[in-house]
């Protein structure tokens, strides 16, 4: 019976785009776990009860998608450190005592992506994220973990940067700016985590920030190459990546926090890129 089979979802608004679903399916395939993944439609103000109500269907755990990452963040009843200092949980697992663990693979997951898939050195490389808002925060800690040079948080808003900066580290590492302030600064690695590319747009960032051989890094991904890919391009970039792998190695983290099995990404990229 369907109802047997455990059942899993991604909860956002929108969702309907969601490939969450085709991922989850292919790991499942892939490992041969017993596992069902739907769209969930959140409801503004009532994610809560939309949260309780899948778990009481039955639901195992949950991903957790814009706009409700925070909301999950405030609602579960205990957190990893990464989600904690993300202020955002992307995962909703519920424990054995009916109690729900929220955690965040997305830092992870970008991590995992440069590194592994692709081969990108973070250690003692300058990065340049852009953005400050949840997207930034969350794989802030992440990345401070991959050892780099130095990290410079830019934010049209340069208050934003230079807060979630001191907010979230000390460490003389990372640093808070305004767009404004790039000129004359070089990077081997510029992360967009705005949501510029939303409208088609590009940060208002200086030429010339990206060292001989960097890489631009969207966390944005469609069928065509983003704005700020076109951008980084333009820019002479080694490498300009979109951010699929990011979701699909978010994803497979996701899938280990709740199966104890840690799919492989490779085919499941390909199968998406395809
Ligand atoms: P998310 O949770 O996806 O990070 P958010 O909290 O709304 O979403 O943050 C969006 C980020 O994209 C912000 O850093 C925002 O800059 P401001 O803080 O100045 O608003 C940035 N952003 C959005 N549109 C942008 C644009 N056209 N150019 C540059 N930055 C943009």
């Amino acid at each position: 019976m369907a109802t047997d089979i455990d059942q899993y979802a991604v909860i956002g608004n929108p969702i309907a785009h969601s490939k969450s679903p085709l991922i989850h399916h292919a790991f499942a395939e892939q490992t041969g776990e017993q596992l069902e993944y739907s769209r969930l439609l959140g409801e503004p103000k009532r994610f809560a009860k939309n949260v309780a109500d899948f778990l009481a269907a039955g639901g195992r755990g949950l991903n957790v998608t814009v706009p409700f990452k925070e909301d999950a963040w405030q609602l579960v009843d205990e957190l990893s450190v990464r989600a904690e200092s993300a202020r955002a949980v992307n995962t909703i697992i519920q424990l054995d005592d009916g109690r729900l663990r929220g955690d965040n693979t997305d830092g992870m997951g970008l991590v995992r992506d440069l590194q592994e898939n692709q081969h990108l050195k973070l250690a003692d490389s300058r990065i340049l994220l852009l953005g400050a808002g949840g997207a930034s925060r969350g794989v802030l800690r992440p990345l401070l973990e991959a050892n780099p040079k130095q990290i410079v948080i830019a934010n049209r808003t340069a208050s934003k940067a230079i807060a979630l900066a001191s907010d979230l580290t000390t460490l003389e590492v990372v640093a808070g700016c305004g767009l404004n302030d790039l000129a004359g600064k070089r990077f081997d690695l510029i992360i967009n985590a705005t949501a510029a590319g939303l409208t088609d747009q590009v940060p208002d960032i200086p030429n010339g920030l990206l060292e001989k051989g960097g890489s631009c890094y969207d966390m944005m991904y469609g069928d065509k190459p983003t704005a700020f890919m076109r951008w980084g391009l333009g820019q002479g970039a080694a490498k300009v990546i979109d951010g699929l792998g990011m979701l699909v190695e978010q994803a497979a983290e996701s899938f280990y926090l709740w199966r104890g099995i840690r799919p492989e990404t490779a085919t499941v990229m390909k199968m998406m890129r395809g």
